[in-house]
């Protein structure tokens, strides 16, 4: 069998760090193309992998016929537009996290991908992460009896991404923390629990400590390289918010900067006969009783190259046709309660959804 030609379209952070690499370590992948709006990212990607051809205008290489799959890798403003030009021209897509900057985008690039019967998955990584597998796997044998609430943690100290960047401007990550973190929280509660239909949302977003972002200190700062002190300053760097669902109840915290010194990033599963906190990333700890005494265990499990494992499905569900976990109507869901976040926010209000 021929190799799967491929194209990066974006070549920063993630797709150095995971797609790229993962592509070059898959026996049935080979990159063709790295496409990138700064054509030194491309030609150094080029370089750097030994393969590949450097592409400016992702426009270019719609009309190659060699190119069967797409990764996705640009900041969250062109997810939608590119993911939607290349279902269009017969191509199988993975586009990162999260799938678009609105819900309203995101229903595009699925009636895209229901359109043209390519795949169009989301980088919602972590339902190939061996952990949240093996927690998943627990939760649905019963293990832990009924879960009825979720409490959600991802805050950290002081973690705002390149101030006044691609990550702080709505107009082009369409969110601060809730889109940017939460989304893969969110993600692995509605994995873990199959999908309990979304009732209200209620939520409060905040833009306090990174707005003044001349005075804003901090000790480090991802995508530091994309900091501009007179960009834009305009999305949510502390989110609360409260979710029914058909199954448990979720509440959730969120902050790229908060005036604690503590970063705490995991979600607590509460159940009639047990419970557990996945550390994001990590693993889990089950709390349960035992012999009339309280117990708690880390259950065993081999843990994974979750991006590999991502890309490798990936490659896989194009020869065989395969659904993944990671299909874009699942990743819709999150976007429903995301965008019912921010609409309740703004509007001071609960949001009911069905
Ligand atoms: N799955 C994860 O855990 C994870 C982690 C980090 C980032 N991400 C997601 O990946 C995406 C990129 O994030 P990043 O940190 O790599 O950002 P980045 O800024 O490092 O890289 C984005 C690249 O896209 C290029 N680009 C912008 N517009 C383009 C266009 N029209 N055509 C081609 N290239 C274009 C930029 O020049 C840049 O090199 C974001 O959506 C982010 O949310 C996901």
């Amino acid at each position: 069998m021929s190799k799967i030609k491929v194209a990066i379209i974006g070549c920063g952070t993630i797709a150095n760090n995971a797609h790229i690499p993962a592509y070059m370590n898959n026996p049935d992948a080979e990159i063709k193309y790295f496409c990138d709006i700064i054509p030194e990212k491309a030609e150094a990607a080029v370089k750097k992998y030994g393969c590949g051809t450097a592409v400016v205008d992702y426009h270019d290489i719609l009309g190659d016929p060699e190119i069967e799959a797409v990764s996705v890798c640009t900041p969250n403003k062109m997810h939608s537009t590119i993911s939607i030009d290349f279902l269009k021209a017969g191509k199988n897509v993975l586009c990162e996290k999260p799938a678009a900057r609105t819900l309203s985008e995101a229903l595009e690039m699925q009636k895209a991908k229901h359109e043209t019967g390519k795949v169009l998955n989301i980088g919602v990584v972590n339902r190939f992460n061996a952990g949240v597998n093996k927690l998943r796997e627990m939760i649905q044998s019963g293990e832990f009896g009924e879960i009825y609430h979720i409490y959600v943690s991802f805050r950290a100290h002081r973690s705002i991404p390149g101030l006044g960047g691609a990550f702080t401007d709505k107009s082009i990550a369409g969110g601060g923390v809730l889109i940017d973190w939460g989304v893969h929280y969110l993600d692995i509660v509605m994995y873990c629990m199959d999908d309990p239909k979304p009732l209200t949302v209620s939520a409060k977003a905040f833009s306090k400590l990174g707005v003044d972002m001349k005075n804003y200190v901090y000790e480090g700062m991802w995508s530091e390289e994309t900091k501009d002190l007179n960009g834009v300053y305009d999305v949510d760097d502390f989110v609360t918010g409260f979710v029914r669902t058909a199954g448990p109840t979720i509440s959730l915290n969120g902050a790229w900067a908060q005036n604690i010194g503590v970063s705490e990033t995991y979600i607590d599963f509460l159940g009639t006969k047990a419970g557990a906190r996945l550390q994001y990333g990590s693993d889990f700890t089950v709390y349960t009783t035992a012999c009339g005494g309280l117990v708690s265990l880390k259950p065993k499990f081999t843990p994974n190259a979750h991006f590999q494992n991502e890309i490798d499905s990936f490659v896989r569900c194009i020869q065989t046709g395969e659904k993944l976990p990671s299909h874009i109507d699942k990743a819709i869901i999150t976007a429903t309660m995301m965008q019912a976040m921010y609409d309740s926010s703004e509007q001071n209000r609960e949001i009911v959804l069905g």
